[in-house]
């Protein structure tokens, strides 16, 4: 997984990563060059009082220290514009990924998920790469360079390396092994931590309201403290390391200077090579602890890149075609045949045989209880769900033949919960057509019974909206999501409950205004008060997913039981009142 990521989003790199692995191996051989120039310093200038030749070497070490450190900078330099360029590239490719997604899919992650796969997981895995590129790449060349070097200064000594090298590598693998199953826990106990987080501030006011401080505080605490667990857990194992590689290291170095002190005095290696090996020996340890370490990260970034890689690999349920059909001339008829829908995980259809048209020039409403199925049955006009049996067809085509721009942009939504965007009135109300005047703003607005609050605020159409639109009422914002649809010019227009926030006059008077548009436009409107829909030109009536009357408000009456349940049970209730 992490392989397949990285080998998707490193390549626009390639000449970058070249450079880098070139500056890398010449700043390990110049580190690996030193202890051997050392080495000659002792063994050909100080012990035999050459002062010229240990200025010349003195000189020469100086120039390779050089080229080594402008070399690592150059590679940490590359590294870190690598490391940041695909982390943006990985961001950029999820979120384009989640835009293609379904409600069906948004909701099997579940959108605290997504957060944290798109921020702390691309991090994970970016920390990886820029670490192999500074760290990693000269940790086998070291190594490999390292023996060679130690073996040209005492054969003798080899065995030492026998023994350290696996005694390290043995010790920092069974640290390791015990890490990894942490880290998926890790992340997934950091996605609670998100969702809890997420839920408790949307729902801030609720929260309050119930008096749910403590048991809310309680909740979060549990989530926190299921983080904080593993990742002490992990941080033990990491603090565990350090103190062994250094026991290792300088154990060895000890063993170095004991066997190799005895070949000094018996005269089979000179002072300055023993120098050196103990250097290289150090080197090579060094290298085998920087390749465990960073064996640490990379099953993290593998858990993260298998997150990641999840979300890129999932193809939106709502599919867009693969040679669209040309669109037919817009005029607006929209058709429902035989249609069933299932939710996703449901055992029984939420609807099904449903059958209606709706053509332009009139207004079909939908009535029918709560949970009768009435959001859903609008959601499948613009493919935010897929029909599970029958289908949908506007102008005569397909609805799943259509490119889903071109459907897009023939269908005026008003969903029942608007949601306003960040920025001005304006700005949202231009979301469906950028190009619209001032004037086509005001209009819209007019016809949504918001032209009166909108003129009242100071900065008119350029009053702020906050996230969400939460700092306007919510009549306020439904309002304005209508005036939004209504500026885009679509020849289908579907509103879902939007009229409940208002009151009965408003309703009335924005009933009264939409008049015109309906003229030659479909509109669709579903609501709960039956005076919102008795000059329906077609009232549909749902009931448990199934239509059980079509007709007007007047033949309705006449045959259509549940439909006069509904007409009674809200005229008693006006009565009463
Ligand atoms: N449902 C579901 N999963 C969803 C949404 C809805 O299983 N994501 C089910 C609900 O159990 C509900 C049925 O689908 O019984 C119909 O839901 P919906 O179409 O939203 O009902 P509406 O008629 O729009 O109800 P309301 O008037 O309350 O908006
Ligand atoms: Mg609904």
């Amino acid at each position: 997984m992490l392989l397949r990521l990285l080998r998707s989003h490193l390549g626009p790199y390639r000449g970058k990563i070249c450079a880098i692995l070139l500056l890398q191996l010449v700043a390990t051989i110049a580190s690996l060059y030193l202890p051997s120039l050392n080495a000659d310093i002792i063994d050909k200038g100080v012990a035999r009082g050459d002062v010229g030749k240990i200025w010349s070497l003195g000189g020469l070490m100086l120039l390779v220290t050089l080229v080594q450190i402008l070399c690592s900078i150059a590679a940490v330099y590359y590294g870190a514009q690598v490391a940041m360029g695909f982390g943006r590239d990985v961001r950029q490719s999820v979120f384009n990924k989640v835009g293609t997604f379904a409600d069906r899919e948004v909701g099997r992650f579940t959108p605290a998920s997504l957060i944290t796969r798109n921020t702390n997981d691309v991090t994970q895995v970016q920390t990886v790469v820029l670490m192999t590129f500074t760290l990693l790449v000269m940790a086998p060349i070291m190594c490999i360079g390292g023996i060679v070097m130690a073996l040209r200064e005492d054969a003798g000594l080899s065995w030492l390396l026998l023994v350290a090298v696996p005694v390290l590598l043995g010790a920092l693998s069974l640290i390791v092994i015990n890490m990894v199953p942490s880290f998926r826990k890790m992340q997934e106990r950091l996605d609670n931590v998100n969702r809890v987080l997420r839920e408790q501030i949307t729902g801030i006011r609720v929260v309050r309201a119930f008096v749910r401080e403590p048991q809310e505080t309680q909740r979060f605490a549990v989530a926190n403290d299921e983080l904080t667990q593993v990742s002490l857990r992990v941080g033990r194992l990491m603090a565990l390391m350090f103190p062994v590689v250094m026991l290792i290291l300088n154990a060895s170095s000890v063993a170095v200077l004991w066997f190799g002190g005895h070949r000094v005095d018996s005269g089979a290696i000179e002072v300055g090579s023993l120098t050196a090996f103990l250097s290289y020996l150090i080197q090579i340890l060094m290298a085998v602890m920087m390749a465990t370490f960073m064996s640490t990260m990379i099953p993290r970034a593998a858990v993260s890149a298998e997150r990641i890689q999840e979300v890129l690999d999932t193809e939106s349920s709502v599919r867009p075609p693969a040679n669209p059909q040309p669109a037919p001339p817009a005029r607006g008829v929209v058709q429902l045949q035989d249609v069933e829908f299932t939710y996703p995980g449901a055992d029984d259809p939420v609807l099904s045989d449903i059958n209606l048209t709706a053509r332009p020039g009139g207004m079909t409403a939908i009535v029918g209880s709560t949970g009768a199925g009435k959001t859903t049955l609008l959601s499948l006009i613009p493919r935010l769900f897929d029909v599970t049996g029958g289908r949908v067809l506007l102008d005569g085509l397909d609805i799943r033949e259509y490119d889903p721009a071109q459907l897009w942009e023939r269908i005026g939504l008003i969903p029942q919960k608007a949601f306003l965007f960040t920025g001005t009135v304006a700005s949202n109300l231009r979301y469906g057509n950028p190009d619209a005047t001032d004037e086509e703003l005001w209009r819209a607005l007019e016809i949504a019974q918001a032209k009166d609050f909108v003129a009242e605020m100071p900065e008119g159409l350029n009053a702020p909206v906050a996230q969400g639109g939460s700092n306007v009422s919510g009549g306020q914002r439904q309002r304005l999501a209508i005036a939004r649809a209504l500026v885009k010019q679509a020849p289908v227009y579907l509103f879902d409950d939007s009229f409940s926030a208002l009151d009965v006059a408003t309703d009335a008077r924005l009933r009264r205004a939409l008049r015109p548009i309906s003229a030659h436009a479909t509109v669709i409107v579903v609501a709960q008060r039956v005076s919102t829909i008795v000059d329906a030109d077609q009232i549909i009536v749902l009931e448990n997913g199934r239509v059980v009357g079509t007709g007007t408000h007047d033949e309705l009456l006449a045959g259509c039981a549940t439909y006069v349940e509904i007409v009674q049970s809200q005229l008693t209730a006006e009565e009463a009142a």
